[in-house]
């Protein structure tokens, strides 16, 4: 995180806890020059447990400082997901003076003798930025009729209609309610029905504006993260719609079926409230974990990592509308080191290229030609025996990320399946890989593909080797960064 402690596996820069355990980034939002970043915790002990809201905050998204709990359980319950806005026009009637932070997260109740369990929605509001809390006397403020799963609630401003707006999972679908004042709630749609996947229970929604890069087209953009299943393959997983939103509906434009991130670790992730219009930027974050391991993943005193906060942006590419992503700008500043640059070199078959150093932070950018070879590898040597391989096959234009060999693999039978993604195949190829002690970040043309991936091996990086089969690729440019003030 700030300082590079090296206990084992911890992220040298990703947000982690000191101790004990994560899942969601809860109520991101910003305010007064911080970025805020809660969480989901159980701060006794490193498996999920009842659960507390973790509190972080940073001035440049990279660099976090862990403070004291936020929220605690309550008569209402546990505090599950949620999200947090400014009240900057006193809508609640907590801020008299100035405005402030309101918390809205799921008060959860586990089933008595059996039965199912309760959730609701609650408020908690925050004079000093953050650093106390007072829940609100009237939670929780939204029951449900009927339904056991009720929760995650994210909640923005929607100017055309002045009014809040509310994003609920609801099971199999998300549904809609507005308020005036953020304490009383009227339903006014639901969206899912027969739409999407539904291998597993929806979670924590997000929905916001994003204008189509070179137009003035603004669409919505809809992110439904999808709880695992034992029976299925997949684990948890993000998916996401596109279509418009009138304040009382969301219309998606087609029945797609579209996925934030194709590496197993990225979830529940959702974006930043009251970033300044200035900025502009539509800032996410996701847990870099996957339900179907995430409480066996083999580190120790503390569980659960973030992934680098990310822009997203919508992009036309052909006739397909996509949701693209990059690290924020914050992380090439925090990368400035330049170690290593390399250009127009041409790579044959049998004859790797080999770049060699040790670090345990990297950001490596590689711009190639596929030219006549048919596949390319980039093998990432962790440690001794230990490594993790991409491939991309130029004919059917799939990436693949094999993590088999990447270290501890045992704790889960998915973990060391490959992962893959199939893109559009092309000649030109532009590929981010961001390193970390515990993952691995890799963004495909532009971030036009995500596929995040946790890794236990020894050591980060030893070497990286480019090899190409069956013809040979041009390497336009190669740059390997490293954090300011890493030792090699
Ligand atoms: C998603 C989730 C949420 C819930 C929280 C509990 O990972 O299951 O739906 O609010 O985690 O920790």
């Amino acid at each position: 995180m700030n300082s590079i402690e090296l206990v084992k596996y911890r992220p040298a820069w990703h947000f982690s806890p000191k101790e004990n355990w994560m899942n969601d980034p809860n109520g991101l939002v910003y305010f007064e020059g911080e970025y805020h970043l809660f969480y989901q915790y159980h701060p006794y002990g490193t498996t999920w447990g009842p659960m507390h809201w973790g509190h972080a905050v940073s001035t440049d998204l990279i660099h976090w400082e862990e403070l004291g709990i936020a929220l605690h359980p309550d008569d209402n319950g546990t505090i599950f997901s949620g999200s947090a806005v400014i009240d900057w026009n006193n809508t609640t009637g907590f801020f008299p003076n100035k405005p402030g932070i309101v918390a809205i997260f799921t008060s959860h109740k586990d089933g008595i003798n059996g039965g199912p369990a309760v959730q609701a929605q609650s408020l908690a509001y925050s004079h000093d930025q953050g650093r106390s809390w007072t829940k609100y006397d009237g939670n929780p403020v939204l029951r449900s009729e009927g339904k056991v799963d009720f929760r995650d609630p994210k909640v923005f401003w929607h100017p055309p209609t002045e009014q809040w707006i509310m994003a609920l999972a609801t099971g199999q679908t998300i549904t809609f309610f507005i308020s005036s004042d953020l304490k009383e709630w009227t339903l006014t749609s639901e969206f899912g029905d027969g739409i999407g996947i539904h291998d597993g229970v929806w979670e924590c929604p997000d929905l916001f504006p994003l204008t189509i890069e070179g137009t003035n087209t603004t669409k919505w953009v809809l992110l439904v993260s999808v709880g695992d299943n034992p029976e299925l393959e997949s684990g948890s997983l993000t998916q996401y719609f596109i279509g418009s939103f009138d304040g009382i509906t969301f219309k998606p434009d087609d029945e797609s079926i579209r996925i934030l991130d194709h590496g197993r670790d990225n979830y529940a992730g959702v974006s930043f409230s009251d970033i300044p219009k200035q900025d502009g930027r539509r800032i996410y974050l996701g847990w870099m974990s996957n339900w179907r391991y995430a409480n066996q993943v083999p580190t120790s005193g503390w569980r659960g990592a973030m992934t680098v906060p990310r822009v997203l942006e919508l992009k036309q590419v052909n006739d397909e509308t996509l949701l693209v992503q990059r690290p924020v700008e914050e992380a090439d500043s925090y990368f400035s080191q330049v170690h290593l640059t390399s250009s127009d070199l041409e790579i044959m078959d049998g004859t790797p290229k080999e770049f060699t150093w040790g670090l345990h932070a990297l950001d490596l950018n590689v711009q190639l030609d596929m030219g006549s070879a048919h596949v390319l590898e980039l093998i990432i040597k962790h440690a001794d025996q230990q490594q993790s391989t991409i491939t991309y096959s130029a004919t059917d234009g799939t990436f693949t990320v094999d993590r088999r060999g990447s270290g501890q693999v045992a704790f889960s039978e998915m973990f060391a399946k490959p992962q893959s993604v199939k893109t559009i195949p092309g000649d030109s190829l532009e590929l981010r890989l961001m390193l970390d002690t515990g993952s691995m970040e890799l963004f495909m043309n532009g971030g036009e593909h995500a596929l995040t991936s946790l890794l236990f091996p020894e050591s980060t990086c030893e070497k990286i080797t480019i090899q190409a089969t069956g013809g040979s690729i041009k390497l336009r440019k190669l740059t390997l960064s490293a954090p300011e003030n890493m030792s090699i």
